[in-house]
């Protein structure tokens, strides 16, 4: 199952001073190994216990253990491996195994040889595989952090899932293993602090994974920009001693199917700018600003080795939103790269801005479907709290696969309204055709009109990921810190896109 190739960024970024964590190499097996330290078994609701559990069900159920999902018994023995009966409820659904590989393997942490045998409980497709893999890798994840020896190792040494070897589920277990990897590179690159990663720091990055994965990259600096007319990106950028990045990468199968274009809002640092944010919880977050621009690159990572079919257009849109005496003020006019004009009445509404240069540049692909990612509005958040992003879009076939691709990844989306005939109208201003905010209600649907007028006529959908972004504490197989939300969303609709 090991395929080297997973795993060539670690490698190839050791010329970056930032730690980058490895997942776990998984391993197939028949059985459960004799070398095993801990043996996760899955335990449904009802009907016979599993002989490897060692337990009854009445005892189990003294234990306050009924067998749903979320629940869990550590079992230590004299001799032999530690066996951890988990729940998976009646009939698991992929979901299910996803989150009782994720239970699993938080009481396995102490661990280094750690066998899930989860699979047994379901019908064992190649989703349920899949879904194992990733609880099990995600939940193992940790950020290395910038310390004297950060910690950049694989959690287990080894971690083995037990399958019926059916080709099938090899396989959903391989690509558990490369959307898992791809989501620890988001992870890692929301983590990062911003001192560690400027835009530059990213291009460096992106220019250093696309040889190994498959897509090629074009970089645009400051000079580029200016000449493309890049007002948006230029005009969040003023404040900044640090220059813009716009990059362009693009991933071609042979005979495409379809084409899908991503844009990623990659705000590196966001201050606010002349509107500065104040000095609280949130301010210390908005490193992970850019997490819009780490799912879209994590993305094109995966393309290659899960041989998707649609050739895909990732722009990866990056800058600080600093305060200076060059920065961007209210009451400035930027012109975008589509010609439109923007007020700037708020310096901290900048991810519409670069936004809009990114949406410009992607319609001028002609591609069948745009998607935009991004940490854009604190109202998101409120809406729809930190497990749950909001989708909204002139694509009602693009929302449609992405809604189906939440429901298979776990990572919950929710639609909003569009209201462009009601709420329109508070974008208008008195001097450019629109400015940056509307008022002080709705702010995540007026961020999303406002996107609107720089899709042009291509179906299109747009992801706010304000609240997703991160979580307080470890969570099933979110693990403290960034989520590197919408990595898997991104992989799963852009694999099963068809216009
Ligand atoms: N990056 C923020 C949005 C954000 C808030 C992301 C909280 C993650 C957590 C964005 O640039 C911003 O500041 N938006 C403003 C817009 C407002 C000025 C219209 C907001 O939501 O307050
Ligand atoms: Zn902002
Ligand atoms: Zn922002």
């Amino acid at each position: 199952m090991f395929s080297p190739s997973l795993f060539v960024h670690n490698v190839s970024m050791a010329n970056t001073s930032i730690p980058f964590s490895t997942p776990s190499a998984v391993v197939t097996a028949r059985s459960v190994p004799r070398s095993a330290s801990a043996i996760a078994v899955a335990v449904r609701s009802t009907g016979a216990v599993p002989r490897t559990v060692g337990m009854s069900r009445r005892d189990l159920e003294r234990q306050g253990f009924a067998g749903e999902v979320g629940q869990s018994v550590v079992i230590p023995r004299r001799d032999g491996a530690t066996v951890i009966a988990v729940g998976v409820g009646e009939r698991p659904s992929s979901g299910d195994l996803r989150d009782a590989a994720a239970v699993a393997v938080r009481n396995a942490q102490r661990h280094q040889d750690v066998t899930l045998d989860l699979l047994s409980a379901g019908s064992s497709n190649s989703a349920d595989a899949r879904a194992v893999t990733e609880g099990a890798l995600l939940a193992a994840y940790r950020y290395p952090g910038i310390t004297a020896k950060p910690d950049t190792q694989p959690r287990f040494a080894s971690l083995t899932i037990v399958t019926s070897g059916a080709a099938a589920v090899e396989r959903g277990v391989r690509e558990g293993e490369i959307r898992s990897r791809a989501t620890y590179l988001a992870r890692d690159l929301a983590n990062t602090p911003p001192a560690h990663l400027n835009a530059r720091d990213l291009e460096v990055i992106v220019t250093d994974l696309a040889p190994a994965h498959g897509f090629d990259v074009e970089v645009f600096d400051e000079n580029d920009l200016e000449e493309m007319g890049c007002g948006g990106l230029l005009g969040v950028n003023k404040g900044s001693v640090e220059p813009p990045r716009l990059m362009r990468l693009t991933y071609t199968p042979r005979n495409p199917r379809g084409h899908v274009a991503l844009v990623g809002k990659g705000v590196m640092y966001d201050s606010g700018g002349i509107s500065l944010k104040p000095s609280d919880a949130f301010h210390v977050v908005m490193k992970m600003d850019m997490s819009g621009a780490a799912a879209v690159l994590s993305t094109m990572t995966t393309l290659k080795d899960l041989r998707c079919r649609n050739q895909v257009t990732g722009y990866i849109v990056c800058t600080d939103n600093m305060p200076s005496g060059s920065a961007m003020k209210l009451g400035d006019v930027l012109t975008m790269r589509n010609g439109k004009t923007v007020e700037v009445h708020n310096t901290d509404a900048e991810g519409r801005l670069i936004l809009a240069d990114g949406l410009s540049l992607a319609v001028e692909d002609k591609p069948e479907a745009i998607i935009d990612i991004a940490t854009l509005t604190g109202a998101a958040m409120a809406a729809l709290g930190p497990d749950i992003a909001a989708v909204l879009g002139t694509g009602s076939k693009v929302v449609e696969q992405l809604t189906e691709s939440a429901e298979a990844t776990g990572e919950p989306i929710w639609e909003m309204p569009l209201e462009k005939a009601r709420y329109r109208k508070l974008l208008d201003s008195n001097v450019a055709d629109m400015r940056n905010i509307g008022g002080p209600y709705a702010g995540c649907i007026t961020a999303a009109i406002f996107l609107s007028e720089f899709t042009a006529d291509v179906p299109w959908a747009h992801l706010d990921i304000a609240g997703t972004m991160k979580v307080d504490g470890d969570e099933s197989w979110r693990s403290k810190g960034a989520t590197g939300f919408g990595t898997r969303l991104l992989i799963d609709a852009v694999m099963n896109w068809s216009a």
